[in-house]
């Protein structure tokens, strides 16, 4: 299967690669004035964060430390109950220290609003959130976000990290998927 036939799976590109990269030129330039003279640690929410802070990093013209953490659901088909369970912890003490969550996509908020929570209770000097995406109509818990790169409506996309039973990660760009692709 090559490169064209995934891109063809695709119903609509929402964003083009030049698009993301130009957003997140532009998220970069807010995050480096916001944070001017203070250190960051920016933390990727695995795995569908990873595009995002490889960009989102490579775009900041500053020092930044990267760290990761990978959480689930607690259980299967759970999701709604907001009980989040941590497969892999960050690596660095983030006591008093300024961090900014990376993520991808913001859909119900159950996720990114736990772990605000949870890394607020370690004493950071402040815990702000960066999604590319979010979807204001799926919203099911508040989650305070300091930059999107866009609000989107409530579809199922994939692309740039996000996935389809695991698959389109890699795609460069961000669309909604084929109908043909479900059946
Ligand atoms: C996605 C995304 C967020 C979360 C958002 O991760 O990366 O972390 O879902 O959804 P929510 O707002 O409804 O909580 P997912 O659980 O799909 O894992 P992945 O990053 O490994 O694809």
């Amino acid at each position: 299967m090559d490169a064209a036939h995934v891109e063809n799976d695709l119903v609509e590109v929402l964003f083009t690669e030049k698009q993301i990269q130009e957003r997140l030129e532009e998220l970069a330039r807010d995050i480096e004035r916001d944070y001017d003279g203070l250190d960051l640690i920016v933390v990727g929410v695995l795995r569908g964060a990873v595009m995002v802070m490889a960009d989102l990093s490579r775009a900041l013209g500053r020092h930044v430390e990267m760290d990761w953490m990978a959480v689930t659901s607690y259980g299967s088909g759970t999701k709604s109950s907001g009980v989040v369970r941590i497969l892999k912890d960050l690596d660095s003490d983030i006591s008093g220290r300024h961090v900014l969550i990376v993520d991808e996509i913001i859909d119900t908020g159950l996720t990114l609003s736990w772990l605000t929570s949870n890394l607020g209770s370690r004493g950071p000097a402040s815990v702000e959130i960066c999604t590319l995406l979010r979807k204001p109509e799926a919203l099911q818990m508040p989650v305070d976000v300091k930059y999107v790169g866009w609000d989107i409506p409530n579809e199922f996309v994939v692309g740039y990290g996000l996935d389809y039973r695991e698959r389109y990660r890699n795609l460069r760009d961000i669309g909604t998927l084929a109908p043909h692709v479900y059946s």
